[in-house]
């Protein structure tokens, strides 16, 4: 039976969410917030699960207005902040991916605390992709391979790139069936799950259930049963 030991999570629809309930977009993050706790508790205590990689801040998300990208960023540093006792009970390393160059000093300071204060724990790798796109993770894989005679192999780009794991199962929550800029390389042959239901409201039960059909689906890589 499949073992969903890498999961990969576009958490969508936090401004629908909110927008619904007739409030602003930002209560949709706060929300949302509390699910990631929810999710990455329930992965932790699920001995299968070896890596749960959650987008939380794509490149692209730049483009939304200021306000919204500064809420978002103290939404970060808080949950950050007030994690890091839940990461260390529950065994849980955090390792962001993306380029995190480009939030403000504290912020940085604060996601390099918690990953050092992490690195000891050998349960769940929670992995948060932050200011993360596939193709500005490739190109800075591709320009970061000193390689001037060989060509550059697999194994040279997978240590090159931010997440060097394949993922089993992707999941987006928020209705939309598309991948906007998460782990290509990594997706390559993972089995994808779209569900409409808006990442605020999304929950272990539902994660459990589809994990329960994931195990079901025959992965065949390219090879015959
Ligand atoms: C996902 O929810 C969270 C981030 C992209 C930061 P959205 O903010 O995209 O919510 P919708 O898709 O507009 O509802
Ligand atoms: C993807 O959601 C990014 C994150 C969940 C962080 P978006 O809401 O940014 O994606 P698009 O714009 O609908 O493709
Ligand atoms: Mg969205």
């Amino acid at each position: 039976m499949n073992q969903a030991k890498h999961i990969a999570i576009i958490m969508d629809g936090n401004g629908r969410w909110a927008e619904m309930k007739g409030k602003k977009r930002v209560k949709g993050h706060e929300a949302g917030s509390e699910v990631v706790r929810e999710i990455t508790e329930f992965c932790a205590a699920h001995n299968d699960i070896e890596r749960l990689t959650l987008y939380a801040f794509s490149t692209e998300n730049w483009k939304r207005p200021r306000l919204e990208v500064e809420y978002l960023m103290k939404l970060l540093e808080k949950y950050l902040k007030n994690e890091l006792e839940t990461y260390i009970k529950n065994n849980i390393r955090f390792e962001p991916i993306g380029d995190l160059r480009a939030f403000s000093k504290s912020l940085q300071k604060t996601i390099n605390e918690v990953q050092q204060k992490t690195a000891h724990c050998d349960g769940l790798v929670q992995s948060l992709a932050l200011n993360y796109g596939a193709k500005d993770e490739l190109l800075r894989a591709i320009n970061n391979i000193k390689c001037s005679e060989n060509d550059i192999t697999e194994e040279m780009l997978l240590n090159a790139l931010d997440c060097s794991h394949d993922v089993d199962l992707l999941i987006r929550t928020g209705g939309d069936h598309r991948i906007s800029n998460f782990l290509l390389w990594q997706l390559a042959y993972a089995e994808l799950f779209f569900c409409d239901t808006l990442w605020p409201d999304f929950s272990s039960k539902e994660l459990e259930k589809i994990i329960k059909e994931f195990k079901k689906i025959e992965r065949r890589f390219g090879g015959l049963k």
